[in-house]
């Protein structure tokens, strides 16, 4: 499979989108900086030198509504990854792998459909590895945390990101091959959204209650005051406590 690696990009994710069609399944981008790093709903994402900044292009050839399960099991496979070193991680619904309550990676999946058929999807992940907080600047830093800070050692990045992508194939192939309900299961088991009062803020709303589950296509359902239920597909998501 390709890697394209580079020193500094604007986004890796924005670089996949531009080369995916004629890449096969599987070909990476990866970058040490990235000067135009995009997080989800148009926020920016600070990608200093020490983070693992990369981009996967898949064609799972599946209908375009499901493919907010990919970033399901992106998530999956980069908190069982970070468990694998001893650290707790848990899943902050839709794509938050967060340690102690603080956040240590995020995912933007991107893809673009024909009809109702994906020709492709970039699942973008950031891993905040070993970067000192103070490369990050203040306002994105409330909430942050690296690898090294919660480890308390440098992370040989290489092989961690060997293992990243080792457990993100096996996650992909049960994807494929399995019921969606496993995966769903198993990160379920990981998050640590469902049963939280919670405030979803989208471009359109705000929806407030309680996290009673996930659908399986990866929406969160909201049980109101009004004890009406609400599924949202995606949005911004915040503990109220
Ligand atoms: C978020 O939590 O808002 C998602 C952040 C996603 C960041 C990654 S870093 C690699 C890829 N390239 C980007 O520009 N963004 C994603």
């Amino acid at each position: 499979k390709k890697i394209h690696y580079f020193e500094e990009v604007t986004s890796t994710n924005s670089i996949a989108k531009e080369i995916a069609a004629s890449e096969e399944e599987g070909a990476l981008v990866i970058a040490e900086v990235q000067k135009g790093g995009r997080g989800r709903m148009g926020r920016e994402w600070v990608s200093p030198h020490g983070g693992i900044w990369i981009s996967v292009i898949l064609k799972p050839g599946i209908p375009l509504r499901h493919a907010s399960r990919l970033t399901l099991v992106a998530g999956l496979a980069v908190a069982n990854v970070i468990r694998n070193m001893g650290l707790d991680s848990r899943i902050k619904w839709p794509n938050d792998v967060r340690i102690n309550g603080k956040k240590v990676c995020g995912i933007l999946t991107e893809a673009k459909a024909e009809v109702d058929r994906v020709d492709y999807v970039v699942l973008g992940i950031g891993i905040n590895v070993n970067m000192d907080l103070k490369d990050i600047p203040e306002s994105f830093r409330a909430g942050s945390t690296t690898l090294k800070a919660e480890l308390g050692t440098h992370i040989k990045r290489v092989s961690f990101l060997q293992d990243f992508l080792f457990e993100l194939e096996q996650q992909y192939i049960l994807f494929k091959t399995q019921p969606f309900s496993h995966i769903l299961n198993d990160w379920l088991a990981l998050s640590d959204t469902i049963g939280r009062e919670v405030k979803v803020t989208t471009p359109s709303r705000i929806i407030e209650g309680k996290a009673v589950g996930v659908t399986p296509d990866g929406a969160l359902v909201i049980r109101k005051a009004d004890d009406t239920k609400e599924e949202i597909i995606a949005g911004r998501c915040i503990y109220a406590r």
